[in-house]
């Protein structure tokens, strides 16, 4: 059911749960009309009904009731936990994200949004999606903390440097929607806006293609781990000094210190960023891997990722070339001594 009424101070309903998220906060904005209004009128209607008629007046000495104590806490009890329910309910439809969703990778950076098509297309505080498609928004941030707010769909997501946040939306009528930055991030925070193009699939296919893109986001990645001189240890065959990385993704590993972790876009970003985080059990520790901060940035740990992505557990009825799994063999311990390659140069993208 639809709100037939577009509220004036309200921001238009142009995602899949924008009405959830209105239906729940109407009705918490109609409860608290409702009972400041009452709690009101008992005020006056009682101050006037009880009020002293003579100087030397006595109040009668007033015994608890039961029945009222239970009544105004059971009620306000069941209210609270509907509400709570209620809200649960809308959290999870807005931070599970669905299956079947179009990656784009998310970039704050003092003071700018950029973000990152999986087919190479890249755009600077505009993103184009198609209208009727799930979006997940995988997001980093170069510095300090931001947050991704597109108030005509209801979203709203901090961006914390260190780790990924992902959030999703489903567009549901073309337009363009500002996006904002909700986080204060420094002197041109206010300036750190943009648009949310919403186009229909035949237009979004249209710009996709006229697009200058410079390949997918995986080439992109694969070239940087050639550049960065990944490739010396993470061999293909396994006889590199590092873990082979093929088929490795989403898959779970074992640490040295025996616990078992998956291979996750959180993951690999630490891995790349600190080696010594978490070591693959059988290697050596401290790690013989150097450190990529401040090497790579946070868009080439996102193609970094989408290339360890594409090369991850390929479809069924490979057979033969099917990729290694994630048990891995150690390097044997000869090998693990002497330092690795150091990171060719710099990217040239930044
Ligand atoms: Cu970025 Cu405020």
């Amino acid at each position: 059911m639809a709100f037939a009424f577009e509220l004036p101070f309200m921001p238009q309903q142009a995602s899949s749960y924008a009405e959830k998220v209105d239906n729940l906060f109407l009705f918490l904005v109609g409860l608290t009309i409702f009972f400041t209004v009452s709690i009101a009128l008992c005020e006056i209607f009682f101050a006037i009904k009880y009020r002293r008629r003579h100087k030397n007046e006595v109040p009668k000495p007033i015994e608890g009731s039961m029945k009222l104590e239970l009544l105004w806490t059971i009620i306000p009890f069941c209210i609270a936990m509907g509400i709570f329910v209620w809200g649960t309910s809308v959290y999870f439809s807005l931070y599970h994200v669905p299956d079947q969703t179009m990656d784009i990778y998310v970039t704050g950076k003092q003071w700018m949004w950029r973000f990152q098509h999986p087919e190479g297309q890249r755009e600077i505080n505009e993103l184009h999606v198609p209208v009727g498609r799930r979006v997940k928004l995988t997001m980093a941030t170069e510095d300090v903390i931001h947050a991704f707010f597109v108030p005509d769909f209801r979203i709203k997501s901090d961006v914390p440097p260190g780790r990924y946040t992902t959030a999703w939306f489903e567009a549901t009528k073309p337009g363009r929607y500002r996006l904002f930055c909700a986080e204060y991030c420094g002197t041109n925070h206010s300036r750190m806006i943009g648009w949310i193009d919403v186009m229909d699939p035949a237009d979004y296919e249209a710009w996709l293609s006229g697009g200058a893109a410079e390949g997918s986001l995986a080439d992109s990645g694969q070239k940087l781990f050639q550049q960065l001189a990944c490739i010396t240890c993470h061999k293909t065959d396994g006889s590199g000094r590092g873990p082979v990385l093929e088929g490795l993704y989403g898959k779970p590993v074992t640490l040295d210190n025996g616990q078992t972790v998956t291979v996750d876009d959180t993951y690999i970003r630490e891995s790349i960023l600190d080696s010594n985080a978490k070591i693959v059990n059988g290697y050596q520790r401290p790690s013989i891997m150097p450190t990529f901060k401040g090497l790579v940035n946070e868009e080439q740990l996102l193609q970094l990722i989408a290339y360890i992505k594409s090369i991850g557990p390929q479809q069924q009825g490979a057979g033969g070339a099917a990729p290694r799994g994630a048990t891995q063999t150690p390097a044997s311990p000869g090998t693990t001594q002497s330092n690795p390659v150091a990171p060719a140069r710099r990217s040239p993208q930044q």
